[in-house]
């Protein structure tokens, strides 16, 4: 049986903590799904259209990552589409209690999928989109914190941001 895992989140913007996060989950399971989604917590600085586009071009040279988005509940999502597990990348220990409380509420919801927490790489581990979002608003060089294809649209949405 193929596995699909969600890779989901607000990827805004995506990080290349992000892509890291997806090529070591496209080593794992048959097929992922980039899942953007929005926090209700947060306001987002990239449309997610933008978003969609940017992550698709940053995750062209593997062929088993498709982007896609969603709405309301994430394990409904993830049950409709059959897959066997969500993935979420892991940092510092700040990132734990959040991703603790959100496996088990989509464990209650669905004991059959499975949240698997992946560390990114020791040089991306201090990266976090709320980072590279105020470097970027602030006018700060973010390009090599970003993969190629986020560079631009993430600099025209800190422009219109600015006003
Ligand atoms: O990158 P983020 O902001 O940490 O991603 C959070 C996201 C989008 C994965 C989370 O907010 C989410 O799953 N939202 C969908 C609504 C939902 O299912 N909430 C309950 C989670 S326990």
């Amino acid at each position: 049986m193929a596995r699909l895992a969600i890779y989901p989140g607000s990827f805004d913007p995506p990080t290349l903590g992000h892509l890291d996060v997806v090529e070591r989950a496209a080593r794992l399971f048959d097929r992922i799904v980039v899942a953007v989604g929005s926090n209700p917590g947060k306001s987002a600085l990239m449309s997610v259209e933008e978003r969609v586009d940017a992550l698709s071009a940053s995750v062209k040279h593997l062929p088993n990552v498709e982007v896609a988005t969603f709405k309301g509940l994430l394990i409904s999502y993830a049950a409709k589409q059959g897959a066997s597990a969500i993935v979420r990348g892991l940092r510092a220990t700040a990132d734990f209690e959040y991703e603790f409380q959100m496996a088990m509420v989509n464990r209650r919801f669905d004991a059959a999928i499975e949240t698997v927490f992946l560390m990114t790489k020791w040089e991306y581990s201090y990266l976090s989109s709320s980072i590279v979002r105020e470097v970027a608003l602030l006018g700060g060089e973010f390009a090599s914190l970003v993969p190629g294809p986020v560079v631009e649209p993430l600099r025209r949405a800190a422009k219109r941001a600015a006003g």
